[in-house]
């Protein structure tokens, strides 16, 4: 049966991408696949804005994240972890079981980084190697400084590490400009591709520390990806399926280009939180981002909602999580993900909501969506004309 997928990953595949996934097997020691990886790598690159090399890895999101801790520290370092949600609190998990040492920046879920609070911790604690942290906290919705944030770190011994898992693609992001040390992702989000393949780029003071680094690491020990990433291969057998379907989303994405796709995204995310107030609902993040918006439900019935949404619509959409279980719902708008199929999900939406008791006058969210898309269409239409 034809389902909406509307979660913030994974997010829908392309046909052209699931169809890459559909081909035979071919083996990874070979001048086919090092074609591929090298065109691949190279893209990545030019997602991530950066001149530095872009590994990847078979793994989750997570996998990046691991590698990006193992790799740069040792037992007794001292970080910084400057999170604002789930996803910013696995850094501090990790860290913590390897004997790093973490002093913790964070605020309230569904608030903002402060970047002055990292620049006071910086100055108070002169040894801190790192400061780890989110651009888009997929988990409230909140889109963190980055920038500024880099700015302040680069003044400074320390590296910058960014969780860019959920944000890259689908909103601005720019690895080198903005001083960022590491940044890592994966597949299964704007990317377009089946989870499995998570990202990591290093910056020349990042790989410093690499030579450093005293925790034990095998399988993501990064120097292993570097010396085979001279040869466009990967240390272990190579998820070549993924990896090929990868060389496919990126070509959709570079045909769209980089620039109108984070147009898209910032539309969808205003149409999505137009959607969201004409409900009488409240925007949950301090600063929305644009890959994904999320909203305070009334009388815990989050959980409810997508259970309704998915049953009797066949209309995925995220909950939350942890403490926020219940508390909030969370609509997805990258990749692959339109303007139709954010209709379809407020309208399911509102009658799900009306199903549950809650007041609300019928076909408000999904007419504000329409007025914002309309809106943008007759801009549109008009600076063609302008041109024309
Ligand atoms: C911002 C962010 N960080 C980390 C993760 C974890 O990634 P994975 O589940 O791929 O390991 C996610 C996935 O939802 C995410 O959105």
């Amino acid at each position: 049966m034809r389902h909406y997928l509307l979660t913030p990953g994974p997010t829908p595949i392309p046909l052209e991408v699931a169809f890459k996934e559909a081909l035979p097997i071919f083996h990874h020691r070979t001048s086919k696949f090092a074609a591929i990886y090298k065109n691949v790598v190279e893209e990545l690159k030019y997602i991530f804005k950066t001149k530095n090399d872009v590994y990847i890895l078979a793994a989750s999101g997570t996998g990046a994240m691991e590698t990006a801790v193992i790799n740069l520290l040792s037992p007794g370092d001292e970080i910084i972890v400057a999170s604002c949600g789930k996803f910013g609190e696995r850094w501090t998990d990790i860290a913590r079981r390897c004997g790093v040492n973490v002093i913790s920046v964070s605020v309230e879920w569904g608030k903002a980084i402060v970047p002055a609070a990292i620049e006071k911790t910086l100055k108070k604690n002169p040894d801190i190697k790192a400061v780890y942290t989110t651009f888009t906290e997929t988990s409230t919705g909140v889109v963190n400084d980055i920038k500024r944030i880099g700015e302040i770190v680069s003044k400074t011994n320390a590296v910058l590490i960014v969780d860019a898992i959920s944000g890259i693609v689908g909103q601005e992001f720019r690895t080198d400009d903005w001083k960022v040390d590491a940044a890592v992702s994966s597949s299964q989000k704007g990317f377009m591709v089946a989870p499995g393949l998570s990202f990591i780029t290093l910056s020349d003071k990042a790989w410093e520390l690499v030579k450093t680094s005293r925790i034990p690491k095998f399988y993501f020990d990064i120097t292993k990806y570097k010396n085979y990433y001279i040869k466009n291969e990967t240390p272990f057998t190579s998820p070549v399926t993924l990896i090929t379907s990868l060389q496919e989303s990126l070509r959709l994405i570079k045909k769209k280009g980089l620039t109108d796709i984070w147009e898209e995204c910032k539309l969808l995310a205003k149409a999505a939180r137009a959607g969201i107030k004409a409900l009488g609902l409240e925007l949950f993040s301090e600063i929305p981002c644009e890959v994904v918006t999320s909203a305070s439900v009334p009388g815990e019935i989050g959980e409810n909602i997508i259970k309704t949404l998915k049953e009797q619509y066949e209309v995925y959409i995220g909950g939350g999580q942890g403490a926020l279980k219940g508390k909030i719902i969370r609509f997805s708008h990258m990749g692959d993900i339109g303007k139709a199929d954010l209709i379809v999900g407020f309208a399911c939406l509102e009658m799900v909501l009306i199903k549950l008791g809650i007041k609300i006058e019928k076909g408000k969210a999904v007419a504000a969506i329409e007025e914002e898309f309309l809106n943008s269409e007759a801009n549109t239409l008009q600076k063609l004309k302008i041109e024309v």
